[in-house]
């Protein structure tokens, strides 16, 4: 394995829904040349990976995670063409792409699964054993339920072939049997197909659930692991520049395994991290942090952890505990309605009541910890959510562009847009939008282009260790980001209050110090106190180096 591609350990990723980012051709559904159309915009933030959320031919009940053809775009989006023109107009102005591969389960509208549940089809003998099948439906009894909310078992009955299907996730998504030799060859092919049309990373969605065995919570397999491995070495030999990036969202004991001996993902997500921020906040208490630190194996050289503070989905809640589950519920979803599943369906600016500070230190610690950010579209510009749509449609709206009909995201009269633009008092698109954010230098949008900026300049950021530091001070979160070339400690204060900071606690006693982010302001200290004004923060270069 070579560890002299790293791309992905500098790269900010930006994570967009193909469907709600721009309508190109006006009919109401955002579109691939839509997203090509915004490339500029992209690029003038500063992303290095664009992530489209699922664009495969989809029946879209889950957002398009419910496959019905891999090798294929689903058609309100573009063709083939408009994703390949995609991917040229991307590279060319140095960025790159990621699109999801779905290994676990398909659509129920997939050939395979419709060849699979009839066994009058002609291709019944051929796809009988691509899923799972069985006359009971007390087989792996020990695997949790995912969508609480919506599926009482894992099981689901099929009265055309008169046996049970086996589905991890929404019942119309029946999971695949990888015991079957011609499914793991297929999904090979399917990753081949897509590096052949010029990806250059791949988001493995839910990677824990490929197996089942009795007896256990048929997650996190032995088997699932080997065949990722595969996988792995398949791509390291066929395109080694390819980034996988795995989706597991497990404890990280348990995650740490994904990347095996550097030879199976080459990133994954930190999903107990990323409450914790929120705890952290919440609490003004940085202690959520340190306990997951502790709790967080090394990894390889050649890995690096994806962060990230919101995405599509819920805020899951899966990897705490439950006295941590209720208080983020009461805390941050006091309303039933933003609940969802074990999580929270709300976005990130009114999660953190729209205060400004609040959202740019978690930015901050978003651009600066342990990994690769991962920013979700329309964060940037503080988008709110609505609690009134299914599902987690309600933080899948429509990107903001300015204030003209439907946000400037498509021109259709706006009863026909599949998601509502928000429109409320205080994210509606008449005021939270790109063009408004462009305008105005002290915008979240403005600033966070700096701090990308900022963070690409230090190339610590990306590949340096990250070292907690403990100081008494638990409103006070303290890390040094450290590599060959140089030696950031970045300090940030989770408290309304200010806050002051004895750099010796830190190790610090008279080293040069730089604000890189202020570079002509000198770093004010008293007694090598560092004051932080209520949720401040600086990012402060050590020694002159
Ligand atoms: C994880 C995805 O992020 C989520 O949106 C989807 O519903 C499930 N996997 C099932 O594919």
């Amino acid at each position: 394995m070579t560890c002299n591609k790293l791309w992905y350990k500098q790269a900010v990723i930006y994570e967009l829904n193909v469907r709600g980012f721009y309508d190109a051709n006006s009919d109401g559904v955002g579109d691939l040349a839509g997203v090509t159309a915004k490339l500029d915009y992209l690029q003038n933030l500063g992303v290095d990976l664009i992530w489209l959320l699922p664009i495969m031919k989809s029946p879209l009940r889950d957002g398009g995670y419910d496959v019905s053809d891999m090798q294929d775009i689903n058609p309100n989006y573009g063709t083939m063409d408009d994703f390949t023109t995609l991917v040229d107009e991307t590279h060319r102005r140095g960025m790159k792409i990621m699109v999801e591969l779905i290994p676990n389960h398909t659509s129920d509208q997939h050939p395979w699964f419709q060849a699979s549940h009839d066994p009058n089809h002609p291709e019944f003998q051929k796809y009988k054993d691509y899923y799972l099948w069985s006359d009971t439906d007390q087989k792996f009894k020990d695997a949790r339920i995912i969508f609480i909310d919506y599926e009482k078992s894992n099981w689901t009955y099929d009265p055309i072939r008169g046996e049970y299907y086996w589905h991890r996730f929404f019942y119309h998504q029946p999971d695949l049997n990888y015991d079957n030799p011609e499914v793991q060859k297929a999904m090979m092919r399917t990753v081949q197909y897509w590096i052949d049309l010029g990806v250059d990373a791949i988001r493995v969605d839910a990677p824990p659930y490929l197996f089942e065995r009795e007896d256990s919570s048929s997650e996190n397999l032995p088997e699932s692991h080997a065949y990722y491995k595969r996988l792995r070495a398949f791509v390291e030999a066929y395109s080694p520049e390819i980034m996988l990036l795995a989706e597991a969202n497990q404890w990280p004991e348990e995650t740490r395994d994904y990347f095996g001996d550097g030879d199976e993902f080459h990133m994954n997500f930190h999903f107990p991290l990323m409450p914790r921020l929120f705890m952290a906040l919440a609490k003004s208490d940085r202690t959520p942090i340190d306990n997951i630190l502790a709790r967080t194996p090394e990894i390889p050289e050649c890995c690096q952890w994806g962060i990230f503070l919101r995405n599509h989905d819920e805020l899951t809640l899966e990897m705490v505990t439950e006295d941590e589950r209720q208080f983020m519920w009461e805390f941050y979803a006091p309303d039933p309605r933003m609940r969802l599943n074990l999580g929270i369906r709300r976005r990130l600016a009114p999660l953190l009541d729209n205060d400004q500070r609040k959202i740019r230190l978690m930015h901050t610690i978003l651009l600066s910890f342990l990994g690769s950010p991962v920013l979700y579209y329309g964060d940037e510009i503080g988008m709110g959510d609505n609690v009134e749509l299914r599902d987690r449609d309600g933080v899948r709206t429509p990107m903001q562009w300015d204030d003209s009909i439907n946000g400037g995201f498509s021109d259709v009269e706006p009863q026909k847009l599949r998601i509502p633009v928000i429109d409320d008092d205080i994210y509606g698109y008449q005021t939270v939008n790109v063009k408004a954010s462009m305008e105005d230098p002290t915008s979240l949008l403005s600033w966070l282009k700096i701090m990308i900026m900022i963070r690409k300049q230090h190339s610590v950021f990306g590949e340096g260790t990250s070292t907690l530091c403990s100081s008494k001070n638990k409103s006070i979160i303290a890390y040094f980001r450290e590599n060959e070339q140089e030696k950031i400690l970045v300090i940030a204060n989770f408290s309304s209050e200010s806050q002051q900071v004895a750099l010796e606690e830190m190790g610090i006693k008279d080293e040069e110090l730089q604000d890189v982010l202020n570079l002509y302001q000198p770093v004010v200290l008293e007694d090598r106190i560092l004051t932080l004004e209520g949720y401040g923060f600086r990012w402060l270069k050590v020694g002159s180096a």
